[in-house]
């Protein structure tokens, strides 16, 4: 039989395995749930379908489900992030993968098609910017023949319904087995999230849904901390600029745009915020943010986005922008730079991921990723250790959907106060943190138990 996966080179499974084993040291909660759940294996009988960045933090994740007894199959949820090593030593390990950093946009689509290939098809999606969900729905709603419609970006939309046609045409009616038989989905991330949030309102969510992202966790954690890290890693790997002294303009200032920031600011550059909600505007400027319209700060060395909205970036900007700026999106998706808009200017492609494009003034700007999301493109995602965090939530966000699916409404959720915590609590260690115990008297004077939750679900952290 033909090898059920599609990776680069199968040989850099060794090199995976490597930093697989260091991985597993960094990430405490994922390492506790084998510990906790191995032996009664929760997850038998589950088939998971996961789409989501392929690196060596989600091949620990992947290896996780398994161990807890879940068949899973699994595709990258962006055409660059995939680390082909990780991807590797997946495959070795029996796991079909299909994810090459590099693919095309056709191959990403059709990648995503074959993670679903299971005999009998996946009961589970663990998903990531909401690819997998969207996949089935439209697919679904064209086998009911009605419009096809409302997909990520416009570029994407005639891949997508083309693949959606051959999948119709080789399996009729696969589409709307598959959103029938699936029990939930669990999704990583904030434009997934909202994603979800909109079917629900439209009355189209079919399963329930937890919403992974908004644990504390995750957001206040991964979205923050991670892109403090990530952030400047990507753009010194792909530019080796000097960042002490630039000015870099961050836009948007939620969890990402805060760890962005922070992550530029720590490098020593001057940041400048741009923000829509005037909440977290103000929480910039007290950060000691300058915040600024876009079009004041087009003189900058360093534009960012980070808001999960559109057409931030465009291309009466990147026409007043100086010789040699540099130009990266750290949001979920590209169109939150109009890079379309730049495809008949000439390109100089300078090496994987990273573009040289010369505007009509002369000026050049380097493109990071061709707007998509540059701290998995450019370099290696969040450290692992953070990602463990994100990830014990989605293997208990799994757990809940397969073991208790039936007692949900087809809605969005959050996992309860007391499984975030718990997340938190496993990570303790590994930072030498020591928690401090409550007396009965203390918990009761401040209206807690001793053993938690230690805030009210109104807390905002
Ligand atoms: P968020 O909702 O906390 O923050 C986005 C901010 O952008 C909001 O404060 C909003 O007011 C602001 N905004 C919206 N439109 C704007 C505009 N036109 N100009 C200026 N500001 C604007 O969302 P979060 O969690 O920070 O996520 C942002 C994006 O990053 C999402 O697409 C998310 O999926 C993605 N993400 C990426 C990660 C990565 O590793 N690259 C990690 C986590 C999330």
């Amino acid at each position: 039989m033909a090898e059920d996966y599609i990776v680069k080179d199968i040989a850099l499974a060794g090199f995976g395995r490597k930093e697989l084993d260091i991985a597993e040291t960094e990430m405490p909660g994922l390492m506790a749930l084998r510990s906790e759940y191995g032996e009664a294996k929760p997850l038998t009988g589950s088939r998971i379908v996961g789409s989501l960045h392929m690196t060596i933090q989600t091949a620990v994740l992947i290896e996780t489900l398994v161990a807890l007894g879940a068949d899973v199959r699994w595709a990258s949820c962006n055409i660059y992030s995939t680390q082909d090593h990780a991807a590797a030593a997946i495959a070795e390990s029996g796991v079909p993968v299909f994810a090459i950093k590099g693919q095309s946009l056709e191959e990403h689509w059709d990648y995503l098609d074959r993670s679903f290939q299971f005999p009998e098809g996946p009961n589970l999606i663990l998903d990531d910017g909401g690819d997998a969900t969207l996949y089935v729905l439209l697919g679904a709603r064209a086998e009911a023949g009605e419009d096809v419609i409302a997909v990520p970006t416009s570029e994407e939309e005639e891949v997508i319904k083309a693949q959606i046609k051959k999948r119709m045409a080789a399996s009729p009616g696969w589409f709307t087995k598959m959103r029938d038989q699936i029990v939930g989905v669990s999704e990583e991330t904030t434009t997934g999230v909202h994603r979800l949030y909109e079917l629900v309102k439209q009355g189209q969510l079919p399963f329930p849904a937890i919403n992974v992202n908004d644990s504390v966790t995750k957001s206040k954690f991964d979205n923050k901390y991670g892109c403090k890290e990530s952030l400047v890693d990507g753009i010194r790997r792909a530019t080796d600029t000097m960042m002490a002294g630039k000015v870099a303009v961050v836009c948007g200032y939620g969890d990402v745009g805060k760890g962005s920031a922070a992550s530029l600011s720590g490098a020593g550059a001057r940041v400048k915020v741009t923000e829509a909600d005037p909440i977290c505007a103000l929480q910039a400027a007290m950060d000691g943010f300058e915040v600024v319209l876009l079009e004041e700060a087009l003189d900058a060395d360093i534009f960012i986005t980070t808001t999960g909205n559109k057409d931030i970036i465009r291309i009466e900007h990147m026409r007043e922008m100086k010789d040699m700026a540099i130009v990266g999106n750290i949001g979920h998706f590209d169109n939150e730079i109009q890079v379309a808009s730049l495809k008949n200017h000439k390109w100089t492609n300078i090496k994987e991921q990273v573009d040289m494009i010369e505007l009509p003034s002369g000026n050049r700007i380097i493109l990071l990723s061709q707007g998509r999301l540059l701290n998995l493109g450019n370099a290696t995602g969040h450290p692992s250790f953070v990602m463990s965090a994100s990830f014990t939530n989605q293997v208990l966000a799994q757990i809940e959907l397969w073991t208790k699916g039936d007692d949900y409404k087809n809605d969005v959720y959050i996992l309860p106060k007391h499984l975030d915590e718990k997340v938190a609590a496993l990570h303790l260690d590994r930072v030498g943190a020591k928690l401090t115990k409550l007396s009965p008297e203390q918990a009761a004077y401040i209206g807690v138990k001793p053993e938690g939750p230690f805030k009210p679900e109104h807390y905002r952290y």
